[in-house]
């Protein structure tokens, strides 16, 4: 063996007659493998003295440098062929219509959700976040629901251990952040809560949102103010809605509103009050220096007037027939 300097030369050739791939690999070996021409090129290197040693390992890498680059354009040369041969030798009809692509849309859920979350964003109200897994000090004590209330028994609240439950309400949400934020608070939250119930008006799980305003001048009419502009907004300054007074431990005085829907039957939407002294005391707000309203409002409810929906249970089964309908809601 003495050194080459056609090997370039005499390597291109065969490499560039090769047709495919399994020759190609072969030359690959013959060159560049560790028993290749390349390799013992560099054997012959190590009789020389140091000078020639340099000189020569300069031009046994560059040929290996060289030959790889020859292999790598083969290699795509062929492939390329192979390639084109079987596209061509596939029939392919250009002008049949394309697969259309099917988009799904948002559920009316969480659109009227949005829609109202925006409302109150609008006039201030910060959007917060609460547990669906409490203790029934947030979701009952604290808000001031005596311990022998009805709600509170395994018939209507799903209990998970004696202290744990599934929210019933998103009032829970009030006392975790008045504990939490510093005064003025004006908080909005919207989430599932839980309760055994179903019929073609309620369904174990469902939604609520929760608003909250406390500071040191807040008074009822603030309250049917704001309550008034929120649902003419929501529905169109033509619905008709009524207040009601009402009971709630958490608040006093307390109201219902109703809305009137396409049959002439009074819906009730939401409920609401001043915040009661005692669940101010019990997150440790001093009552004689600061008040404020809250609100609870069933997006179900609300979403069913919207569009006219008559059972609940629909929101919930997941029927295509159902969903395509709110289309214009989409994403885009
Ligand atoms: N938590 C009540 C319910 O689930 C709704 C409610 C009423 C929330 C009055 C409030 C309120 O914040 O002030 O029926």
């Amino acid at each position: 063996m003495k050194f080459d300097d056609d090997l370039i030369i005499n390597a291109k050739k065969e490499i560039c007659e090769t047709k495919d791939i399994i020759n190609l690999n072969k030359l690959k070996i013959k060159y560049l493998g560790k028993k290749g021409y390349i390799s013992s090129q560099f054997l012959l290197i190590k009789k020389l003295n140091k000078k020639e040693k340099i000189s020569k390992s300069i031009i046994i890498n560059y040929q290996k440098k060289i030959i790889k680059e020859i292999i790598q354009k083969r290699k795509k040369e062929i492939e390329f062929k192979i390639n084109s041969k079987q596209y061509l030798s596939q029939e392919i009809d250009i002008s049949l219509p394309g697969k259309s692509i099917k988009m799904g849309s948002e559920h009316p859920l969480s659109y009227i959700i949005k829609k109202i979350e925006n409302f109150f964003i609008k006039i201030g109200f910060q959007i917060v976040i609460g547990l669906e897994i409490e203790d029934s000090f947030h979701n009952f004590d604290a808000l001031n629901i005596p311990k022998n209330h009805p709600a509170r028994t395994k018939k209507d609240t799903f209990w998970l251990d004696k202290n744990i439950l599934l929210r019933t309400q998103t009032s829970n949400v009030q006392i975790r952040i008045m504990k939490e934020k510093k005064l003025p608070i004006r908080i909005l939250t919207a989430g599932k809560v839980y309760r055994n119930d179903c019929d073609s008006n309620h369904t174990p799980m469902f939604h609520q949102i929760e608003g909250l305003y406390i500071n040191n001048n807040v008074n009822f009419v603030d309250l049917k103010g704001i309550l008034s502009l929120f649902l003419n907004f929501f529905f169109g300054k033509k619905c008709k809605i009524r207040f009601r007074p009402s009971y709630f431990p958490f608040t006093e005085p307390s109201l219902e509103i109703d809305v009137l829907n396409k049959n002439k039957k009074w819906i009730e939407v939401l409920g609401a009050g001043m915040v009661h002294p005692n669940v101010l005391k019990n997150v440790n707000i001093n009552s004689s220096k600061y008040c404020g309203y809250a609100f609870g409002i069933g997006v179900e409810r609300l979403t069913m007037l919207y569009y006219n929906i008559s059972d609940i249970r629909l929101f919930y089964k997941n029927d295509l027939r159902f969903l395509k309908q709110f289309k214009l809601n989409n994403f885009i």
